[in-house]
């Protein structure tokens, strides 16, 4: 494949042809192989990446410093910045693109993560947006092909849950992208954006993918993939009384993959995940409002056919993956 993503952000999978993205996890594939045999990479020698954090996070801050450091890079971890408060973001990317050779960007508005790369004049990644989360769709689908014999063009990967959410919406761009089934089952309220399910039809129309949203539980039927993601994302913390009532028969749970008939399902999260009383917002959640576990059950999480740690451990080569291709020296060892 002659594909070259050198100097390009990565913002949303809208941008990326779907063999740019083949490419992608491809090489994920064999950076995750090369780790494995003790044969580390070079490829980000001398090459130095800002992280910048709005919102919490431990996979995609570790999976970017990890990964930067596998590659032979640097990585400043930037809290208590001035922007936006001091400093213009504009004003800020001009400075950071002076420094860096990357910048990684998790936060609130899509814009910011846009501006950044406007500005700054070196490749932008997005660590996760209110509206996206391109590098863990990267993830979740890596994590699908170690676990099927199928063409991913076969495969049905249902989401079920919050279905307008950044992961959702992610995942279903992806999908459409890859010629799947990209399966959403939410109830009406929580449906994905009407355009950007436009913008996915109108993609499947010439990739051969096939888009089904649905407030029906039987719609999971065939999957390969059940997903599910937390109801309230971070930012919108005073929903959960609201989101509890519309989600709550969305849970995934034994009878939920008990209906889709494939004794070869495997169960996704990209996590946190609250499926336990082990944290202190479930603990709050279930003085509130009595329930102990949330979009999945304890014993879907634990079961072998849950694949989430895996898809934890696969942040790591998808995002190693993006840098080595945007702003690497060389791709392979
Ligand atoms: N899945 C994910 O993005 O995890 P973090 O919020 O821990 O980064
Ligand atoms: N939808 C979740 C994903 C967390 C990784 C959130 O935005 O909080």
């Amino acid at each position: 494949m002659d594909i070259n993503l050198k100097g390009r952000s990565f913002l949303t999978l809208k941008d990326y042809t779907p063999d740019e993205i083949r490419y992608l996890l491809d090489l994920a594939r064999t950076l995750k192989e090369n780790k494995r045999q003790g044969k580390m990479g070079n490829s980000l020698k001398g090459k130095n990446i800002v992280l910048i954090f709005e919102k919490t996070s431990t996979r995609t801050r570790c999976a970017f410093e990890t990964a930067c450091y596998d590659e032979g890079g640097h990585a400043t971890f930037l809290s208590n910045s001035q922007m936006g408060k001091k400093e213009s973001l504009e004003d800020t990317a001009k400075v950071l693109g002076r420094f860096y050779d990357g910048i990684e960007f998790r936060g609130f508005s899509q814009k910011t993560v846009e501006d950044l790369a406007l500005h700054s004049g070196v490749p932008v990644w997005n660590g996760l947006t209110d509206l996206y989360h391109p590098t863990q769709a990267l993830a979740d689908l890596l994590t699908l092909m170690e676990n099927t014999d199928k063409p991913l063009s076969e495969c049905k990967f249902t989401y079920v849950g919050d279905g307008r959410n950044n992961v959702a919406n992610s995942i279903m761009i992806i999908c459409a992208k890859l010629g799947m089934h990209a399966c959403i089952v939410s109830p009406k309220e929580l449906w994905p954006d009407k355009d950007l399910q436009n913008y996915c039809e109108d993609l499947a129309k010439s990739t051969g993918a096939k888009i089904t949203v649905s407030h029906e539980l039987d719609a999971v039927l065939g999957s390969d993939v059940l997903y599910t993601d937390v109801w309230v994302s971070m930012g919108e913390e005073d929903k959960f009384k609201e989101r509890i009532e519309l989600l709550k028969d969305y849970q995934v749970n034994k009878a939920l993959v008990e209906k889709a008939q494939n004794p070869n399902l495997i169960f996704l999260h990209c996590l946190p995940a609250f499926h336990d009383l082990n944290t202190a917002m479930g603990l709050e959640v279930y003085e509130k409002y009595g329930l102990k576990e949330m979009e999945v059950s304890d014993e879907v999480f634990r079961a072998p056919y849950s694949k989430v740690f895996d898809q934890a451990e696969n942040r790591l080569h998808t995002i190693k993956a993006v840098m080595v291709a945007t702003i690497g020296s060389r791709e392979m060892v």
